[in-house]
């Protein structure tokens, strides 16, 4: 077993990969020859990379993919996705090309609040603690006030601190609630900057109130950081046509259509496994938007998790309704996302991405990003209920065969037709390009 390293950060990158390899990989070459396959020739977008994180010694290439004809309110948006998985930049084309000739996405953010929290352990009575907070609110918030001035400028800012008095469920806990508004920045390095600030204002403030005995004025602050849980930033996405505007779907009447896609849905609203899958449908969507604009995939879908299961229940995300004839599904989901700040102004392809989006406002990338996701949940389901979802995996699997073995693209074309019925193989499409 290779022993404990100390250092690994300081060693250079030489260093770095000889080590891994003589410790991990047998010394093979392998490893530095794929590493520097994968360096970028221009030396100034290598450096933006490195910096970007610790200790990287090369760059993971994912595919970035566009998908066209995504009409959100009136406005063509083409959308950069980057993602791996093969079927669904397809599935998502197919969707926005089907529902643009349907009236396209509407959609609306709801709400934009996010939240900061300060955790304290208090031992002294709870209503005065209370007013003295609501008393200072004003001074706790103004203790910001050189760290929020443009942010202030911009419209946003801290706009309320409540104390919760959470020591029924835990002994002498308490915290400080912050509603902020971060305009087009995610704001996780504004809002953690003022909790700290708040924190040690808050602390200070209480030393030096005669109202408290001593022993009260003893506040243990155990952390201070924005929560992930955003169920005041959202955004809602919704699509809708007569049933019989759907028209004819893969062989099945659009009626019979509309009521099985509507069972589905029914399924993923009261079936916890069903509602993980059909919700992983969705984030296909949601995530692949926001890896290509540079968005924290991560703090978004451990909160809308949590926004799915806010009924006590993990339930489905998206909802479908058949009303008078009037085939509608929408889906609603916390995005804490943003446009500026952050990486949205350093990594090129980032920088890209957003400029094909039209340069938008973290409320124009909410709608887009919640669209995105209903388009991908249409698709899944729409082939779940109809073909089922492996007759659009095989022809991706079926193409890829094909190209491997130098089909032309004659060959690609006439293999639809032939493979309609036939199981997909090396030895059958062997066989096909044999015949043909
Ligand atoms: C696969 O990545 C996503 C689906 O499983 C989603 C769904 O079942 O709704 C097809």
């Amino acid at each position: 077993m290779p022993e404990k390293i100390i250092g690994f950060s300081k060693l250079s990158r030489d260093e770095k990969i000889s080590w891994v390899s003589k410790n991990f990989l047998d010394n093979s070459n392998e490893f530095e020859d794929i590493l520097n396959k994968y360096l970028n020739d221009d030396k100034d977008i290598q450096l933006i990379h490195n910096s970007l994180s610790e200790n990287a010694i090369s760059n993971f290439h994912l595919p970035y993919s566009i998908s066209p004809n995504f009409l959100i309110n009136h406005k063509n948006y083409c959308v950069p996705l980057v993602t791996e998985e093969s079927s669904v930049v397809a599935a998502l084309s197919n969707s926005s090309k089907f529902w643009y000739d349907r009236g396209g996405f509407k959609s609306k953010v709801i709400s934009k609040i996010k939240t900061g929290q300060i955790h304290f352990k208090y031992n002294g009575n709870s209503e005065n603690l209370e007013k003295f907070i609501n008393d200072n609110e004003h001074r706790l918030i103004g203790s910001t006030n050189r760290i929020t001035k443009k942010m202030r400028e911009r419209g946003g800012g801290i706009s309320k601190i409540r104390l919760i008095n959470k020591s029924a469920e835990l002994k002498s806990y308490y915290q400080l609630h912050l509603d902020f508004e971060t305009i087009d920045s995610m704001g996780a390095n504004f809002i953690n900057s003022c909790l700290e600030i708040i924190s040690k204002e808050f602390h200070q403030l209480l030393n030096d109130s005669p109202q408290f005995k001593e022993s009260e004025k003893k506040i243990e602050v155990i952390m201070s950081i924005l929560s992930n849980y955003t169920p005041d930033c959202i955004v809602e996405s919704s699509l809708e046509c007569k049933i019989s505007d759907l028209g004819n779907i893969d062989g099945m009447s659009s009626e019979e259509f509309a009521f099985r896609f509507k069972n589905a849905f029914d399924i993923a609203d009261i079936d916890i496994n069903r509602a993980v899958t059909h919700n992983k449908g969705i984030m296909n969507g949601v995530d692949a938007v926001l890896i290509s604009t540079g968005n924290d995939f991560r703090a978004v879908e451990a909160g809308i998790h949590a926004f799915a299961s806010r009924k006590g229940k993990y339930k489905s995300l998206s909802e479908c309704t058949i009303i008078d004839n009037i085939f509608k599904i929408s889906l609603r989901i916390p995005l804490s996302v943003g446009t500026v700040g952050g990486i949205t102004d350093v990594h090129p392809m980032v920088k890209l991405s957003l400029k094909l989006l039209n340069s938008p406002t973290s409320d124009d990338l909410m709608k887009i990003i919640c669209s995105v996701g209903l388009a991908q949940n249409f698709a899944a389901v729409k082939s779940l209920v109809t073909t089922g979802i492996q007759k659009g995996h095989m022809k991706m699997h079926l193409i890829n065969l094909l190209i491997k073995q130098n089909a032309t693209k004659d060959q690609i074309d006439k293999s639809e037709e032939y493979f309609k019925d036939k199981e997909i193989n090396s030895k059958s499409v062997k066989d096909f390009l044999d015949q043909n």
